[in-house]
């Protein structure tokens, strides 16, 4: 069997990466196209494959069902999945997040039509990664678990979600610590591999939001998984003027102990730095308080997270509301 492979896909792939990959694909003319790596080679496979089926730039892909709306009648060839990592959960979901090479933004790509074929979570494929690897990606997947969890609106029309995101916390505030202090525990990695898993799965139904979306512009500041955990509390907060927020804030008290919704936060954020996270945005980024006017500018080129909030934040206040949250915790060591 003919196997050719393109190697090499960078952390954060971009659309010179992505295009590459495409010009292998022109060239290869694959029956199939396998994805073995993290969140970074599924997601520029993803977007490679659709791209060159179509025939269309990846820049014109970006966006909520380009493909699938442009070409209703087509059935697409789906990669399969095999994740190195445990945490994007992209080996279930219809997302692709890529780097603009021209502006250096993250930009999504949304359409059902790159959920994979396939995929094969193979725990021990995760054993060799480092600790940083390891604690980032494992923020990740409980990041996607909250955001989704909390996202009741979407929540509300997929109740046969409603377990999974519990399940994937309940995992992986036990085997997180567990992974970082033992790298060989294959029990814990198991256990985090499904997670990340079941946390992909519920954000294909009801989506992450605002810290996932403001965490597209600490590129080549912070991993993902440190941004969007150290996002996470200053929004959870924001958004517990919702009561269906604090509601489903306390029920994830038996993983973050608290009596009320603020209490809860508070032992997240315990639990992040017991994993070596930080909860300072700013300090996280190294920079100072301007970059919250840059986050409004990035959050309008991807408007889908911005009003799927569980609060809704819109493209007109989304710049006052970001202040409002982040002025009083951007610290800059
Ligand atoms: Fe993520």
């Amino acid at each position: 069997m003919n196997m050719p492979r393109h190697e090499n896909v960078p952390p954060e792939p971009d659309t010179e990466c992505v295009r590459a990959i495409v010009r292998t694909m022109e060239r290869e003319q694959p029956d199939a196209v396998l994805a073995v790596g993290g969140g970074s080679v599924m997601d520029a496979a993803k977007a490679a494959y659709l791209s060159w089926q179509t025939g269309l730039d990846i820049d014109d892909l970006f966006g909520v069902n380009v493909a699938s709306t442009r070409f209703p009648e087509r059935k697409f060839q789906r990669i399969c999945a095999m994740p190195t990592t445990a945490g994007t959960g992209s080996e279930v979901t219809p997302y692709s997040n890529i780097i603009d090479a021209r502006t250096g933004v993250k930009k999504l790509l949304m359409d059902p039509v790159i959920i994979p074929e396939a995929a094969a979570v193979i725990p021990e494929l995760t054993l060799t990664a480092p600790e940083k690897l390891t604690r980032e990606t494992g923020f990740d997947a409980l990041v996607h678990s909250i955001e989704s969890f909390l996202n009741f609106k979407a929540m509300a029309a997929h109740p046969e979600a409603e377990p999974w995101a519990p399940e994937a916390i309940r995992l992986i505030v036990r085997a997180l610590p567990a992974a970082l202090r033992s790298p060989g525990d294959t029990e814990a990695r198991t256990h985090l591999s499904a997670a990340a898993t079941l946390a992909g799965m519920a954000i294909r139904t009801s989506p992450t939001s605002l810290p996932h979306l403001l965490s597209y512009s600490f590129c080549g500041k912070a991993s993902h998984g440190d941004a969007v955990a150290a996002l996470l509390p200053h929004f959870w907060r924001f958004y517990l003027a919702e009561p269906e927020v604090r509601e489903r804030t306390m029920r994830l008290a038996p993983f973050f102990h608290g009596n009320t919704p603020e209490e809860v936060i508070d032992s997240y954020c315990a639990f992040l730095r017991s994993c070596g996270g930080e909860t300072d945005p700013g300090r996280l980024a190294q920079t100072g308080a301007e970059m919250i006017d840059k986050l409004a500018e990035d959050a309008l080129l991807n408007p889908v997270k911005l009003t799927g909030a569980p609060r809704s934040v819109t493209p007109e206040n989304c710049r006052a509301v970001f202040h409002e949250v982040l002025d009083p915790v951007w610290k800059r060591s």
